[in-house]
C-alpha cells in the first residue's frame, strides 16, 4: 500500500479513539493525531481549502503529511483525503509547509521537501516541489521535482533552512517568498520568480530582520492591501521587548514599500500580529469576495500541549480565520463574517452597573461574547470566561497601565501566565468581541485594532461567565450566543 494509502486507513481506523473532551467545536483540528501550521490556503472553483502540516499516527510531531479540508464559508470544514505524504527521495523526511495557486483551471500545491542528511535528523537540506490536482482533491507531485534546488540558494543564505515557500502571482511571473536565514542569526525573506511554476529564478533577498528579530524566518507571506506591501513572518526566538514577543517563537508583520521587480522590500516598523500566547505560522489567501485572510496554527512550539497525554490522541488546532484590515500604518485583525451564521440562543444585557463582580445568569462552554465598557471611574475591569470552583480564565483591562491582560493561571489544565499588551480606552470605552472553545479564546479588541489567542484547558464544569471590576463601572452592551457548528 503507498503511503498516502496507509495514513489514510490507519486515521480512519482509529479516529474513534479519539477523547472528544477539548475537541473544539468551530475551529479546525486534525481529523486524528498531530497537526501543525496553515499550508495551501486558497479558494479554488469556490470553496475554502486549507491544508495543513499533518503527523496522522501518533498526536506528536512526525514526518510530515498533508491534511486537507474543505469548506464552503471557512467555519464549517469536511475532511478531504490526505493530499501528500513524504513518499520521494526530495521529501522523504517530511512535507513541509507551503501554498496553493490556482493555474489553468488547475490547483498547484507548492511545498518543501525536508531531507535528513545525518543519522538523528539534526542535519538536513530542504528543496522546493510542485504537486498539482485537477480536482482538488486528488493529487499528483511534478515528475521532474524539486522545482527549486539546493544549487539555487545564493550566497549570504542558510543551506539548510530554506522552506515553506508562499506563491502568489503578479504581472506575468508567478513568485515564491521562502524563508532562510544569513547564517549569522537573522532571518530573512528570499524571492524566486518563474513564468510556469516549473523553471524558478532568484531576484533576490527580499527583506532581512537584525539580531532581535529572531535567528531564523519561517512561513513567510507577502502581499499588497490598499496600495502597501505587507510582509509576514515567523520568527523563531524573537527578542522580548518589555510586553511584545515573550512567547518562544512570534508572528510579525512589516507595512513597507516593495519593489518586486528588484525583489526589495522597505521594512517599515516591525509589530506583533496577535499579542496572546497560541498563534504560529498563518497564512494568508485573497479570496473571491476581495477579503485577505489570515488563518494560523493556534499553538506554539516548545510549549506543552494537553492532548498529547492521557488517550486524547490529537494535537495542534487553527485560529478562527480572521480578516485583514490596514488603518494607516497598522494592521487590524477582525473575526470573518461568517461565523455569525452559527450563532444560537441570544443573552443580552444593556446598560448596567457594576463594582466588584457579576455572575451572568447563563453558562455556556462554546460561545462567542461582545461587551462594550465605558470604564466610568474604574481601575480595572474586564470579563471571567470558563469559570468553575477553581478555575477562571481573565480577560481583564488595566486603567493604570493602559493595558488589556490575559490571565490564564487558574484556567484548568495546561500552560500558565499572562501577556499583556497597550490598549488606549476610546471615549473612555473598550469594545471586545471574544470567542471561546472548548479549549481556546480568541480576543478582538476595539474592532480588531489587537487580538490576542490562547489555549485553555478548563474541566467540564467550569461554565460560569461573569464581569468584574475595581470601581463602578458600566457594560453599556452585552451580548452572548452560543456558537453550534457541529449536529
Ligand atoms: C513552522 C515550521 C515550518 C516547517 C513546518 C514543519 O511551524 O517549522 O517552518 O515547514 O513547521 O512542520
Amino acid at each position: 500500500m503507498n503511503k498516502l494509502d496507509e495514513a489514510e486507513k490507519y486515521i480512519k481506523a482509529n479516529k474513534e479513539r479519539l477523547n472528544k473532551q477539548y475537541r473544539l467545536e468551530y475551529h479546525l483540528m486534525g481529523e486524528y493525531g498531530w497537526i501543525n501550521d496553515p499550508n495551501g490556503f486558497i479558494q479554488y472553483k469556490g470553496k475554502y481549502h486549507l491544508f495543513y502540516q499533518h503527523y496522522p499516527f501518533d498526536a506528536v510531531w512526525g514526518p510530515m503529511h498533508w491534511g486537507h479540508a474543505i469548506s464552503e464559508d471557512l467555519i464549517k470544514w469536511h475532511y478531504a483525503p490526505l493530499a501528500l505524504a513524504p513518499d520521494e527521495e526530495y521529501d522523504k523526511d517530511g512535507c513541509f509547509s507551503g501554498s496553493a495557486i490556482e493555474k489553468d483551471d488547475k490547483l498547484y500545491l507548492v511545498y518543501t521537501g525536508n531531507i535528513h542528511t545525518g543519522a538523528d535528523g539534526g542535519e538536513y537540506k530542504q528543496v522546493q516541489n510542485l504537486a498539482y490536482s485537477e480536482d482538488g482533491v486528488h493529487f499528483k507531485k511534478y515528475d521532474k521535482n524539486p522545482v527549486i534546488g539546493q544549487e539555487q540558494i545564493p550566497e549570504r543564505a542558510s543551506k539548510r533552512d530554506f522552506r515553506d515557500p508562499k506563491v502568489f502571482k503578479k504581472g506575468q511571473y508567478y513568485y515564491v517568498v521562502l524563508g532562510s536565514n544569513d547564517g549569522m542569526g537573522n532571518g530573512q525573506v528570499l524571492l524566486y520568480r518563474s513564468l510556469d511554476l516549473k523553471q524558478w529564478e532568484f531576484v533576490n533577498i527580499l527583506a532581512k530582520g537584525d539580531e532581535t528579530m529572531g535567528y531564523n524566518w519561517e512561513c513567510p507571506d507577502l502581499f499588497e492591501l490598499d496600495g502597501k506591501g505587507v510582509l509576514i513572518v515567523s520568527a523563531q526566538h524573537m527578542k522580548a521587548r518589555g510586553n511584545d514577543f515573550n512567547n518562544p517563537n512570534s508572528v510579525i508583520y512589516f507595512i513597507g514599500d516593495l519593489d518586486i521587480e528588484k525583489g526589495v522590500f522597505q521594512l517599515g516598523d516591525c509589530h506583533a500580529v496577535d499579542y496572546g500566547f497560541d498563534f504560529y505560522a498563518p497564512q494568508t489567501t485573497l479570496d473571491k469576495l476581495g477579503r485577505r485572510l489570515i488563518v494560523a496554527w493556534m499553538d506554539m512550539w516548545e510549549m506543552p500541549m494537553p492532548t498529547q497525554e492521557r488517550g486524547h490522541n490529537w494535537a495542534g488546532a487553527m485560529t478562527l480565520p480572521r480578516e485583514i484590515v490596514r488603518v494607516g500604518d497598522r494592521l487590524y485583525f477582525k473575526p470573518i463574517e461568517e461565523i455569525k451564521n452559527y450563532r444560537k440562543n441570544h443573552y443580552h444585557l444593556r446598560n448596567i452597573k457594576i463594582n466588584g463582580e457579576k455572575y451572568l445568569d447563563t453558562i455556556s462552554e462554546c460561545y462567542e461574547l461582545e461587551i462594550e465598557f465605558d470604564a466610568g471611574e474604574a481601575r480595572e475591569f474586564g470579563v471571567k470566561v470558563r469559570k468553575g470552583k477553581e478555575e477562571e480564565t481573565i480577560l481583564c483591562y488595566s486603567r493604570d497601565e493602559s493595558l488589556f491582560i490575559f490571565n490564564r493561571d487558574k484556567s484548568g489544565i495546561g500552560p500558565k501566565g499572562e501577556r499583556k499588551t497597550n490598549i488606549a480606552l476610546k471615549n473612555n470605552k473598550l469594545k471586545l468581541r471574544i470567542f471561546v472553545d472548548r479549549c481556546s479564546v480568541e480576543v478582538f479588541i476595539n474592532d480588531g485594532e489587537k487580538t490576542m489567542t490562547g489555549r485553555i484547558y478548563p474541566g467540564k464544569e467550569s461554565l460560569n461567565i461573569s464581569v468584574f471590576s475595581k470601581g463602578e463601572c458600566s457594560i453599556t452592551r452585552l451580548d452572548k450566543w452560543d456558537i453550534a457548528v457541529l449536529p
